[in-house]
């Protein structure tokens, strides 16, 4: 009798043992949250918190002294926000650190361009592309874009909202916004989605669930997304539906482009900017002979663009309505040039020039804050390609993964002082408030570091500059009610729910 019920006992005394260690384990770390289990290490709970990834994840980091090891393979063996290993993997050592092949394989959609290169095609690139965004014709005609494009499309919707008293949904209002300045730059075509008609956004979306379905690809193992996508179903079958919108809109650029030709027949009959254009600038290079490689750099210069500022102005706007003191400095510093403007009547709008912008410091700093709290691009992933030791003195071997988190960079206190969480743009500014103070770009890595610095830097600084100080000479705003702002799961720390705004035309 008791030989048969020997093996129940046995069961239930693992389990009680099981439960009890679980028990001793949970209560005697310091932090609960990042318990690392034999064999599953913190899959638990990175599942339970999955939700809110980047804070749980700046949690992790700040508990473990800014980086950790990961013992399984659902998201890279190493995390880090360090500032000195970010130097090390960006800049001193980055030929050990590339994007890699599963980086390329991720973003296939972009295959084979600038976004997903590494080595000698990414320095050929790299130079391919300096030369065209820093063309003069090419800067001119993108300022004069954003320039119109705020007057004639942006501050109409805010005049409308101010005057019928409706809640603007700034992301919506800047995606499009954002959208119809790239699709211009790239394409020399305006597809008019910021228009009172507000057409549908199916190219954005489909932006986005790329950097959706690419987020999830780098936290979960590779062979879970390679089975989906063989299968093509889950968020596979999503990114397909996706990818095939974008290279269908790109090859039908390309393919007009190329019947309509670039200054072809007498001058009247070619397009105004014809030569000014992303397009334009590689259709004719031979480098970039294929179909494919065409329509991933146009879809990298798109992302490249389009991503980072769509995602980075909500947030400058959700900081200044929070923020009235700064809004009122960045209007001090406005002033001066508007007194300068011959034709400036006070009840209508205002438009600044880009070269008028660029000498605001003020006005920069506070993009500058934002982008240390919310920068555009969250997490950076990078393959290992031969064993090393971190300055921090952590191991990583070939073929690791790691995750750097722009996201806690710009929280850690020991690097931002006891106010890191504040919003504070004077933290930027010299002690006489006149100059902005240098930080090295391996401390606020929003624009990435070292050999792949981000191209697009001064043009995305000067576009948002010029959005923000038309915006808010002419209009007040306010975030309408609770609404519980939160980053989505995605490569873009895009506002989950989006950001209403109560706004009223400025009392001057
Ligand atoms: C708020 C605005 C922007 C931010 C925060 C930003 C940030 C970044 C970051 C983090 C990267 C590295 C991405 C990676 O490879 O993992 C990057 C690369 C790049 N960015 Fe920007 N960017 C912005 C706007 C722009 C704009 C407007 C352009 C073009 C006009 C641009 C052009 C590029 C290019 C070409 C690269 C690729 C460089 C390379 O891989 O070597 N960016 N940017």
């Amino acid at each position: 009798m008791a030989f048969l019920f020997l093996p129940e006992q046995l069961i239930s005394t693992l389990v009680l043992l099981l439960v009890l260690a679980l028990y001793v384990k949970c209560s005697r770390s310091k932090n609960p949250l990042y318990i690392n289990w034999p064999i599953i290490g913190i899959l638990p709970s990175l599942v339970l918190n999955f939700y809110r990834f980047h804070d749980y994840v700046n949690h992790l980091l700040s508990f473990s002294g800014h980086s950790f090891k990961v013992p399984i393979a659902s998201m890279g063996s190493f995390v880090t926000c360090d500032p000195a290993n970010v130097q090390h993997i960006f800049t001193s050592n980055h030929a050990n650190y590339p994007k890699g092949e599963g980086f390329a394989d991720i973003f296939n959609v972009t295959s084979g361009s600038l976004f997903t290169a590494d080595g000698e095609s990414c320095r050929r690139q790299r130079a391919r592309y300096q030369s065209a965004l820093s063309s003069p014709g090419f800067v001119a005609f993108t300022t004069k874009c954003c320039h119109d494009k705020v007057e004639k499309g942006l501050l109409p919707f805010f005049t409308r909202a101010a005057r019928n008293r409706t809640l603007l949904d700034i992301n919506d209002l800047i995606g499009r916004l954002v959208f119809d300045l790239y699709a211009t730059s790239v394409f020399d075509v305006d597809p008019g989605l910021l228009s009172f008609d507000m057409p549908p956004v199916q190219l954005a979306d489909a932006m986005d669930t790329v950097m959706e379905v690419g987020f999830f690809q780098i936290i979960v193992p590779a062979f879970c997304w390679k089975v989906m996508r063989s299968l093509n179903i889950g968020p596979e079958r999503k990114l397909a539906a996706a990818q095939a919108v974008l290279r269908g809109f790109t090859m039908e650029m390309i393919e007009t482009r190329r019947k309509i030709g670039t200054h072809i027949g007498p001058e009247e009959q070619a397009p105004a900017s014809s030569s000014m254009d992303i397009l334009s600038n590689f259709i004719d290079d031979l480098e970039y002979n294929t179909d494919d490689l065409l329509q991933a750099t146009l879809i990298t210069h798109m992302i490249a663009g389009r991503d980072t500022i769509s995602t980075t102005l909500p947030w400058v706007f959700y900081n200044l309505a929070k923020n009235p003191h700064v809004v009122s400095r960045i209007r001090n510093e406005l002033a001066p040039l508007v007194s300068r403007k011959e034709t400036f009547i006070a009840s209508t709008t205002m438009t600044f020039e880009p070269e008028e912008v660029k000498a605001l410091v003020y006005l920069q700093a506070t993009l500058m804050e934002s982008l240390r709290l919310y920068p555009p691009i969250p997490i950076e992933r990078k393959a290992v390609a031969a064993s090393d030791v971190m300055p921090s003195g952590h191991e990583v071997c070939a073929q690791d993964i790691i995750i750097v988190s722009l996201y806690s960079m710009g929280r850690m206190e020991d690097l931002w002082g006891a106010d890191c969480k504040e919003y504070k743009p004077e933290r930027w500014l010299s002690k006489d408030g006149v100059m902005l103070r240098h930080v090295p770009s391996h401390k606020f890595l929003a624009f990435n570091s070292g050999p792949r610095l981000c191209l697009g830097k001064d043009i995305a600084i000067t576009q948002m500059k010029t959005v923000v100080a038309s915006v808010m000479w002419s209009f007040d705003m306010e975030v309408f009610g609770d609404q519980g702002i939160e980053p989505k799961l995605s490569c873009l720390l895009q506002m989950k729910n989006g950001l209403k705004l109560k706004v009223q035309k400025r009392e001057m």
